[in-house]
């Protein structure tokens, strides 16, 4: 293969509570990476509150920007090519990324790249295996991108330089992550959901609550998927919800310009009804009390630990926790290892900020070991939000000069689809 002359790219992440900045070698060296996070900002409202995040971002991007660089020992003239998020995301907060990168941009006379957050994800798998010296990956390749915003499978392709995305299935309403985060608030359990589920799982028992099976309908093709975690999908949810907590819009269900191919079926998911059912128990074995006693004991400590958590939750939610994150892992993993049989995949991509759930990773490694399909995770600080992940999405645009336009601007609702059209 062709060698390809060194880039340094620094990359700059600010779609929703992480500002984050990175510079990395060539699509596969990461010789910096800052994320700071606003989880502390946002805790006390149970949720990412926009305003509160973008103000966040004002304040941190120009120190962590230049952490990145001093950490890299790369000065700003030294760096070949900047790249920022456009979207998906919430407005605001992209825009001080987007903004403060043109600012850069112009006055460094560098290009500038546009990337999308979902395209990032997956590049932290590449990026990473990259790293590790594995550039054999084999195609076709699934990729399941799995965060508090997106429930989302892409069959990704690489031609030449360029990279390709088709959408194969998305969430009908709450991403995984957000029903993690959803169930961990409503049972006082705090912000964000995910990594504590994850570590009180381990506590309980998955088998003491079945969560009942769902019917996800396909009216445009007249069939249905049963899916086995979520009841019926509850879109009257978000409406209700006070603090707008990363609901960012449905995405990516755009079809790309290849057409399906015949009676492949669309692997869609839905999570708003388990989190609906964690409510009904709740209010059945009237927890309702002990949970608002939970939710006080651990505000009132600021940064709770394992033990303070175990102190504060009786078997019973133990148990409900644990059933809750098995019944979500088996969907996920049940869903998506469907897709693959069905698409007759080469390669397995988890990636997002439930791929750092433990019990998801194990599933996913058992289920598709049992397969013969090689499945691979970003490390768990590349699975949540950061920037290496964009700059080195934004590698082979670099290769391709495929620079972003002086107008362009936050696309909130940004889908990841075919970036050049097929022949
Ligand atoms: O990718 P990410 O950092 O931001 C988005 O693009 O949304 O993902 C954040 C989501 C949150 O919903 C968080 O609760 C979830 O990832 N998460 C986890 C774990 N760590 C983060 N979910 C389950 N288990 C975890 N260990
Ligand atoms: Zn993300």
């Amino acid at each position: 293969m062709e060698a390809m002359p060194d880039a340094f790219i620094l990359g700059i992440e600010s779609s929703c509570d992480e500002t984050a900045a990175a510079v990395v070698r060539s699509g596969e060296q990461i010789m910096s990476s800052v994320v700071a996070s606003q989880i502390a900002v946002h805790q006390p409202y149970g949720g990412v509150v926009p305003e509160l995040a973008s103000r966040e971002h004002l304040r941190a991007i120009v120190p962590v920007v230049r952490q990145a660089l001093a950490d890299a020992g790369r000065s700003y003239e030294s760096i070949d090519a900047l790249a920022v998020t456009q979207g998906p995301g919430l407005a605001g907060a992209l825009l001080v990324g987007i903004s403060y990168a043109k600012a850069l941009a112009f006055a460094l006379e560098k290009p500038l790249i546009a990337v999308n957050h979902l395209e990032g994800h997956i590049h932290a798998v590449l990026l990473e295996e990259r790293q590790k010296g594995n550039c054999d990956l084999r195609f076709p390749l699934l990729a399941l991108v799995v965060s508090g915003g997106h429930t989302h499978l892409y069959l990704a392709q690489q031609r030449g330089q360029s990279w390709s995305y088709e959408n194969i299935g998305h969430t009908r309403d709450d991403a995984a992550g957000e029903a993690f985060d959803k169930v961990a608030k409503l049972l006082g359990l705090g912000y964000p959901g995910g990594p504590v589920i994850d570590r009180l799982a381990a506590h309980g028992d998955p088998r003491a609550v079945k969560f009942p099976p769902s019917q996800i309908k396909h009216p445009d093709r007249r069939s249905s998927f049963t899916a086995k975690a979520s009841a019926a999908a509850d879109p009257g949810e978000r409406a209700r919800t006070l603090v707008p907590t990363r609901s960012r819009p449905e995405l990516g269900s755009r079809s790309s310009g290849r057409p399906r191919p015949e009676g492949h079926p669309h692997f869609d998911f839905s999570y708003s009804g388990i989190k609906t059912a964690v409510v009904r128990y709740v209010e059945v074995h009237n927890l309702k009390d002990f949970v608002e006693a939970r939710r006080k004991a651990l505000g009132a400590i600021s940064k709770p630990t394992l033990e303070d958590y175990l102190a504060n939750c009786d078997q019973q939610t133990l148990d409900l926790v644990a059933s809750f994150q098995r019944a979500m892992v088996e969907d996920l993993a049940g869903k998506t290892l469907a897709a693959a049989r069905e698409y007759d995949v080469a390669t397995l991509f988890v990636t997002g900020g439930v791929a750092a759930n433990n019990e998801l990773r194990q599933t996913f490694e058992r289920q598709a070991a049992h397969e013969g399909l090689p499945v691979y995770f970003p490390s768990r600080q590349l699975s949540t939000d950061n920037a290496a992940m964009i700059a080195a999405a934004a590698y082979p645009k670099f290769l391709t000069r495929e620079f972003a336009a002086n107008d362009f601007s936050a696309e909130a609702g940004m889908a990841l689809r075919n970036e050049k059209p097929e022949a």
